[in-house]
């Protein structure tokens, strides 16, 4: 087992995580000193003691926990960063856990020890899992069930934006919206992190895109294929029937929740489909999203009905891995190849050490971040 750089910190001391990093010792990992065998093995992560803005996050040092039957240690090398984190940290996520935590909904990594009874796996091998929270870290113990290969030689922090980010764009698009080529859809938030994911997935299924955006993300809104709206300056419906000579989109993909939710109903035609996959403008404004959640549900069945006849689905990425995890593991399989392929080039707007959790929440609740950021915890 490698040992840990430690840096300056003691044993379980916490420090706020936009300090500057800890000097590195001078013993690199799996290099064996004088004393080893005396040394307890330490890793960092970022943990959330009550929930609140960015700075309830720090950086704290704590014993290496050690995998049990079935279980395996990750070594992380890339952990996601966006909303559903940030929803998290504020303790406004139905369902989420509760202080103390680590965030970090997705990972990939390399398997650093096998718990007994942990079958399938190897040391060394890279794998990816959605945790859900917990991958802001430099190690995991995960159940070797939850864990998914990744083929080696990918860029991690490519990577990690498929666990989380692409799964949820491929099977809207996909499973639930079911497009085909040739078709219109609007993408809501389309310079983010899912965005610009759908945006990508989009134009590999030969799909004709709109894209709401700020106008300074315009620029990667039309690089990755979509007709930029500002959602700022002109009304999105509008504009849509205008860009459409009236018809409306095929699909619209919303995560913004129930008022902008109603709107993006009008700009899909008869027949044609809208997916909600979030409560952004409640959480931004600081309502309860438990409300906004069920506002939208109660309002589903009504607008299938005659003479609109509009599809309005409910999409939220656990539960369906839950419900189907063979479509998980096949989609993720199939992004994987893509990305492997070169097919895919996800949109990073940084990488960032586990030191600088807070600018990066800080970014993502300003809508800084063009594309995806990303947390390296073993530079
Ligand atoms: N259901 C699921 O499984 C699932 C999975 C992942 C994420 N989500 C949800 O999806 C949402 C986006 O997550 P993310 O991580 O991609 O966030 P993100 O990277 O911060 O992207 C959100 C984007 O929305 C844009 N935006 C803000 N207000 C807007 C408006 N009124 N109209 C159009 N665009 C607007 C922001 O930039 P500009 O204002 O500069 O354009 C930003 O680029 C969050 O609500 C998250 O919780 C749901």
């Amino acid at each position: 087992m490698a040992t840990l750089k430690t840096g300056s910190l003691e044993t379980g001391a916490a420090r706020t995580a936009s300090s500057p990093p800890a000097a590195p010792t001078t013993s690199p990992p799996g290099s064996p000193t004088e004393g080893d065998k005396d040394q307890v093995m330490k890793y960092r992560h970022v943990v959330v003691r009550r929930t609140g803005g960015p700075e309830v996050m720090q950086i704290v040092e704590d014993e290496l926990p050690a995998p049990v039957s079935g279980q395996v240690l990750v070594k992380i090398l890339a952990a996601d960063v966006g909303f559903s984190d940030v929803n998290i940290r504020r303790g406004r996520y139905p369902g989420g856990p509760r202080p103390p935590f680590t965030p970090g909904y997705a990972i990939v990594g390399v398997v650093e020890r096998l718990g007994p009874g942990a079958p399938g796996l190897a040391a060394g091998q890279a794998v990816a899992a959605l945790t859900f929270y917990g991958g802001y870290s430099q190690y995991i113990v995960l159940p070797a069930q939850e864990l998914y290969p990744m083929p080696a030689g990918v860029d991690p922090g490519e990577a990690v934006t498929l666990v989380f980010n692409y799964i949820a764009a491929y099977q809207m698009l996909h499973r639930v919206a079911h497009v085909a080529a040739g078709q219109r859809i609007l993408v809501h938030g389309a310079g983010g992190g899912l965005g610009t994911a759908f945006l990508e997935l989009g134009h590999l299924a030969g799909l004709q895109m709109y894209g709401t955006a700020s106008k300074p993300k315009h620029g990667l809104v039309q690089r990755l294929g979509a007709t930029p709206i500002d959602y700022r300056a002109e009304d999105f419906v509008e504009r849509i029937a205008t860009l459409t000579g009236g018809a409306g989109v095929d699909a619209v993909f919303d995560p913004m929740g129930s008022a902008h939710l109603k709107r993006s109903v009008r700009a899909v035609h008869k027949g044609g489909t809208v997916v909600a996959y979030g409560y952004y403008e409640a959480a931004q404004r600081g309502s309860n999203p438990v409300l906004d959640v069920l506002s939208e549900y109660i309002r589903l069945p009504l607008w299938s009905l005659p003479p609109q006849r509009k599809h309005v689905a409910f999409y939220d990425t656990r539960p369906t891995k839950k419900k189907h995890p063979d479509w998980y593991r096949d989609d993720l399989a199939r992004l994987f190849a893509l990305l492997a392929a070169g097919e895919l080039r996800p949109v990073i707007a940084a990488r960032l050490p586990l030191e600088e959790v807070v600018e990066a929440h800080q970014r993502v609740e300003r809508a800084d971040a063009r594309g995806r950021l990303i947390l390296i915890p073993n530079p």
